[in-house]
């Protein structure tokens, strides 16, 4: 049987992440992984809830560490329910965010100490940390004049271009200093450009294992 492998999908808004998790899931499939897709917040039916309380309360106002709360609440379920399971059975989790973005969002955006989110993440989650993590990085008013484009803008969407200047530094800072899991992909290029450079990530590393 093969070895379970965690992949995680990160990126600030207009990314194209869920773009690409369609190419990955098939590329990987391809390769003959049985792949589990999943996201945070979200995967099982407790986190779905929990996300739309976390995206979609538009007049509730929730502090930034009941917010962190509540994604390692999801989190924490996912990871008994649906990631851990999938990883004993030797299959490969792909899922679109993980606590990278609980340091970007969270710490990042709005402002708590990465040390608070470092205690919760190691009692939530033990030693699980994801295998590969693909971080789609674009610069934030490109990102966000793609996303605009699509619907209505959730409690996230609607912040201001700081905040998500100071999500995407968090995230390149994180890659910077775990260069060989987290892998950045230069999202602002084509797509046929981005895909490009997701198989060589992904051959290097799955013919790595
Ligand atoms: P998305 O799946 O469309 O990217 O939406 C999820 C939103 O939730 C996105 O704005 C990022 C945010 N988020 C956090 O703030 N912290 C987290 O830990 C996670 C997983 C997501």
């Amino acid at each position: 049987m093969s070895r379970g492998l965690f992949i995680t999908l990160e990126g600030g808004e207009g990314a194209g992440k869920s773009t690409n998790l369609v190419f990955i899931r098939q590329w990987l499939h391809r390769e003959g992984r049985e792949v589990v897709v999943t996201r945070e917040p979200g995967g099982t039916e407790l986190g779905e809830r929990a996300r739309d309380i976390l995206l979609h309360s538009k007049q509730l106002h929730i502090s930034p560490e009941s917010e962190m709360l509540l994604m390692f609440a999801a989190r924490s379920e996912h990871i008994i329910k649906v990631i851990r399971p999938a990883l004993a059975a030797g299959k490969v989790v792909l899922c679109d965010r993980f606590t990278d973005a609980t340091y970007a969002y969270q710490g990042g955006g709005r402002g708590l100490a990465p040390e608070r989110i470092a205690v919760i993440e190691n009692w939530v989650q033990g030693e699980l940390r994801p295998d590969l993590t693909l971080l789609f990085d674009i610069p934030v008013e490109a990102g966000r004049e793609r996303a605009g484009q699509r619907s209505e803008p959730d409690r996230f969407e609607r912040e201001e271009n700081d905040f998500f200047t100071r999500i995407r530094k968090t995230y390149l800072d994180r890659a910077a200093s775990e260069p060989a899991r987290m892998r950045i992909i230069d999202a602002s290029r084509s797509l046929e450009q981005v895909e490009r450079q997701i198989v060589a990530v992904l051959q290097e590393f799955v013919h790595g294992q």
